[in-house]
């Protein structure tokens, strides 16, 4: 990498959340007549980057969809080979990620897991509980609405007001701020039941480039289109609002 591309970026363009679906694994593979399972092991060599990447520009919060509450439906062998990818990847880069001042925090609903996965995702977890360059939230078995439903039970269970801060602060991602970009790889259009309540104002990226092939080189292209946007939040350009008139 040079010394350009990793250097700290402008704050004022520089989103400090993104959040990504790694979408095109298996098409990835299958256009190099692989198994679908090598497309997502090529994936967490292109979050590697990613995260590394984030972390040298100064990006403060990524957040990317690892498996959705949907993905279940998937043949059980490719579930298989990605929980095998995730208790691979939460034993051997768990230090890595410590030495870089990555925080992780997987979100999602962790109760379909077995007590050996939950217990190493705990421990990754406490291995980086001290570090803040960069927060890596890695959503595992989420969805959405599950994070909606389980953050309005926890506003009834302890007997608050429902309102859209009390909602807000039971969220999986309470402790992030909301997403400035999702970036979506692979070509699709959508939003498929990720951040539903943080994407409110989030600014949405899609490229066709499938998620192994989505290099920090990439990554930089989409911030690059990121800057050039004008966030308004529902209001007007500042230039044009009336106070400024
Ligand atoms: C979507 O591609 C990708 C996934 C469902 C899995 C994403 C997971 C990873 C990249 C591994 C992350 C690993 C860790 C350790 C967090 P797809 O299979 O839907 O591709 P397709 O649309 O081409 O079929």
């Amino acid at each position: 990498m040079t010394k350009k591309t990793a250097a700290k970026r402008d704050p004022a363009t520089l989103p400090k959340h993104v959040a990504v679906v790694m979408d095109g694994n298996g098409r990835w593979a299958q256009r190099r007549f692989l198994p679908r399972s090598s497309g997502h092991k090529f994936g967490v060599d292109a979050l590697k980057k990613m995260v590394r990447h984030c972390a040298e520009i100064g990006v403060a919060h990524l957040t990317v969809f690892a498996f959705s509450s949907e993905n279940w439906a998937r043949p059980a062998e490719e579930v298989q080979t990605l929980m095998d990818l995730f208790v691979k990847a939460l034993e051997k880069e768990s230090p890595e990620l410590a030495r870089q001042g990555v925080r992780l925090r997987v979100v999602g609903d962790l109760s379909a897991f077995s007590a050996e996965m939950r217990a190493l995702i705990d421990q990754a977890e406490a291995l980086t509980r001290q570090n803040d360059v960069l927060v890596l939230n890695v959503a595992l078995n989420y969805g959405g609405r599950w994070d909606m439903v389980q953050a309005a039970q926890a506003v009834l269970a302890a007997q608050e007001q429902p309102t859209a801060e009390t909602l807000a602060q039971h969220l999986a991602l309470a402790h992030s701020p909301d997403p400035d970009l999702l970036i979506r790889t692979g070509g699709e259009h959508r939003v498929s039941n990720f951040l539903l309540w943080q994407l409110a104002y989030t600014e949405l990226y899609f490229t066709d480039v499938l998620w192994p092939d989505f290099s920090p080189e990439a990554f930089d292209v989409a911030l690059a289109d990121y800057a050039r946007r004008q966030r308004r939040f529902g209001g007007v350009p500042e230039s044009k609002s009336p106070a400024a008139a």
